[in-house]
């Protein structure tokens, strides 16, 4: 029986655009492997990701600003896009999410899970989690005003214990190897999560997004997804579960329990969505025939480019391309360095590699170390050319 319920692109600043959204659904149109036979598919639709947009900010989007339109910039496939607001005022999300209405997009979501500092001192993210009474009264509003899909991003609260254990080692049931959730641990997270969680579903959300720690951990820990599991069993919604997912096979075994939203690894590995979907059980009934190509020997490691040139070094160039193309010059440098921050981990020497790009100031002289680096510690290939400057950094040249 298919029980695939579908991947979800996290909602993050800075990469979460469209140059990685491009980036990704190109791997999805990589042709069938000449091994494949007739009416073998790797790519069908409902297997590609639900994209959330990096945060936009409420009020920044209300003064329209003069980077507005790339933040709500929904391609490369609107139907498949939900835009994420951050914001501490209600009536500011409101008006911002009745502008989000009118676009072409699947979904509009609230950020109540940010636990950045520039953020919660704003009142916004995961402040919300802090009166639940609050976060209810926005999204009834939210709800009369958009019939798109209405989705909640949150962690598990804001901290353990209320606050009064700062110690996040201090966690009892953990600590003794039984699921937090059920045991004498649950109580300063499970019972407060799940009365914030049934206040939204009451108040009209279509789905949560959990990300299972706590905003006073930040990354640290690892993400509990017991917390996703026990949750969907209590919410006539879903739930989508993210955080620390580590693989393709890790994305697809479970998505067969409810969505699965990834976020750094789809940085790492952009081609993570298409290799899952290979990975997934066809949905419901499908053509005579439908079959899903299962990956090659070591395909987790690799992406599936068929191409000459190094996939790793392709992709990246590939990246910075779409990055041109689809930001402003003001936030070239930027995300550039920040999509490397994460994908730098494909190639021996990451750290060098990394800081070799942090103090390089173009796109197209990115470009060229990341090719440089491809032949000198790699190993020969025949390589790509690199675009020429103008096109890399949009016409600034070097
Ligand atoms: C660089 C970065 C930026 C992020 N920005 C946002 C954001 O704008 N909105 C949001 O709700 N979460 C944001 N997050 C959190 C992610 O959406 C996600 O919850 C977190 O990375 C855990 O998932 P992962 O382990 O798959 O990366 C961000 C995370 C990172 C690493």
């Amino acid at each position: 029986m298919n029980r695939f319920t579908g991947y979800y692109l996290a909602p993050m600043a800075e990469l979460s655009h469209r140059a990685l959204r491009e980036l990704i659904e190109g791997f999805f149109a990589v042709p069938p492997s000449p091994s494949a036979g007739p009416g073998t598919v790797n790519d069908g639709e409902r297997y590609r990701p639900v994209y959330y947009t990096e945060m936009i900010s409420a009020p920044g989007l209300l003064a329209r600003g003069p980077f507005e339109k790339w933040y709500l910039d929904s391609g490369p496939c609107a139907q498949r896009l939900v835009y994420q607001l951050v914001g501490a005022d209600g009536d500011q999300l409101a008006a911002a999410a009745a502008l989000l209405d009118r676009r072409d997009c699947l979904g509009i979501d609230i950020n109540m899970g940010c636990a950045a500092p520039a953020i919660t001192r704003t009142g916004a993210g995961i402040r919300w989690m802090e009166n639940q009474d609050r976060a209810g009264r926005l999204i009834r509003t939210l709800r009369r005003i958009t019939t798109k899909r209405l989705s909640v991003k949150i962690r598990l609260g804001p901290k353990i214990n209320g606050g009064r254990d700062r110690n996040p080692r201090r966690f009892p049931a953990e600590e003794a190897g039984t699921p937090a959730v059920n045991g004498p641990g649950e109580l300063p997270l499970w019972e407060p999560l799940l009365r914030f969680c049934r206040r939204l579903e009451e108040e009209g959300a279509d789905l949560i997004a959990l990300h299972p720690r706590t905003g006073e951990e930040k990354f640290k820990r690892r993400a509990r997804w017991d917390y996703v599991e026990r949750l969907r069993g209590e919410l006539r919604i879903p739930v989508a579960g993210n955080g620390d997912i580590a693989s393709a096979e890790e994305m697809a075994r479970k998505a067969a329990a409810g969505p699965v939203m990834a976020g750094r690894l789809a940085v790492r590995r952009p081609w993570v969505f298409a290799q899952a979907a290979g990975l997934a059980e066809p949905p419901g009934p499908g053509p005579e025939g439908f079959r899903v190509e299962p990956p090659g020997d070591g395909a987790f490691e690799s992406p599936p480019f068929t191409g000459g040139a190094d996939p790793r070094e392709e992709t990246a160039l590939r990246f910075l391309e779409l990055l041109a193309r689809h930001q402003p010059p003001e936030f070239h440098l930027s995300r550039a360095r920040r999509f490397f921050h994460y994908y730098c981990d494909n190639f021996t020497w990451a750290e060098f590699l990394r800081n070799q790009l942090n103090r390089e100031e173009t796109l197209a002289g990115m470009g060229r170390i990341i090719s440089g680096h491809c032949r000198s510690v790699e190993g020969p290939g025949p390589g790509l050319p690199v675009p020429p400057a103008a096109a890399m950094d949009g016409g600034e040249g070097l």
